[in-house]
């Protein structure tokens, strides 16, 4: 955990980060990842014969690829054109099948057609297990029992604020169920990209990966959200620079999602208040879009 007090030096604040991109496999998702595969261990419903099916346009399919490596488990991983070729190769070298849909749902993404091709697979193959992350409450409960509970048990004193970027909205829910076992009283506050619909607003095309969905997922619970704060491409980029640029972290695109989603509430807030907040994955897989002038100056406003 850092605390960004050079990006948020106001008098008052303490803005503390919990670095998920630490994580080995470089991203958040090697909470669920493990969690629903070493649950499934456990209880039977996954043994060396099964073959893990996932829909991903990233570091859930590389965290599950890392996993399914270290346990002998087939994994085939659905993805989209927007996955990186980076990313496609990280997939490869640990292993995993590739599937790649070509066409755009009704909401001009592409997790309608992820989804179908997964349902297709599953039929196909013999002892296939979809992890599900969209409906699966290991999902939550992994973050419950991983990231946030390190937060509270490492952090003395109030937490005010919890500013989370969401898409499956698992981590999210768990660290929010968590938090507030120790702080009744925190805010949580949801980051989603414009365009996303998650919350009810129209979709949009949008360029990050990450964050945001063009479906609301089963396990949002939308009642323990108190605000939900959008952020475009452009301020999700913006807020990444500042965070390398102030604090010396190069951190991925919805890590500056939550950074200008705290510039934005910055107005708001009263004058001693603690918001904890999770930078999900590392910046180096992003250095050609977000990182990238040319990637950036191709984005819509
Ligand atoms: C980089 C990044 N940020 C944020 C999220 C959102 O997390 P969640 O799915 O737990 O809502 C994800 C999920 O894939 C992610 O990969």
């Amino acid at each position: 955990m850092v605390m960004l007090e050079r990006l948020f030096p106001e008098r008052g604040l303490e803005v503390i980060a919990k670095l998920e991109y630490m994580n080995p496999g470089g991203s958040m998702k090697d909470r669920p990842a493990r969690f629903i595969i070493e649950h499934g261990i456990q209880d039977g419903m996954i043994t060396s014969n099964t073959h893990l099916i996932e829909s991903t346009s990233g570091n859930l399919g590389v965290a599950v690829a890392m996993v399914a490596r270290v346990y002998g488990i087939k994994f085939t991983c659905v993805i989209d054109p927007k996955t990186t070729k980076t990313n496609v190769k990280i997939l490869e070298q640990l292993g995993a099948n590739v599937e790649m849909v070509q066409d755009l749902d009704d909401q001009g993404g592409y997790l309608k057609t992820r989804i179908q091709k997964v349902k297709e697979l599953a039929n196909k193959i013999p002892n296939s297990f979809w992890l599900n992350q969209y409906a699966n409450q290991l999902n939550w409960q992994s973050h419950y029992y991983g990231a946030s509970s390190e937060i509270a048990e490492e952090l003395s004193g109030p937490i005010d604020c919890l500013v989370a970027a969401v898409s499956t909205s698992g981590s999210i829910m768990g660290c929010a169920r968590r938090l507030r076992k120790k702080h009744p009283n925190l805010k949580v506050v949801a980051v989603d990209a414009v365009g996303s619909v998650i919350f009810g607003a129209k979709p949009a095309s949008r360029e990050l990966p990450g964050i945001g969905s063009s479906r609301i997922p089963e396990i949002l619970n939308r009642d323990e959200i108190d605000e939900v704060v959008y952020v475009s491409d452009r301020e999700s980029v913006q807020g990444c620079r500042d965070l390398l640029f102030y604090e010396g972290i190069l951190a991925g695109g919805s890590s500056g999602s939550v950074v200008a989603a705290m510039q934005k509430l910055l107005p708001t807030l009263p004058d001693s208040y603690r918001i904890v907040t999770l930078l999900p994955d590392r910046g180096d897989r992003y250095i050609d879009s977000v990182y990238d002038d040319d990637w950036v100056s191709k984005l819509r406003d």
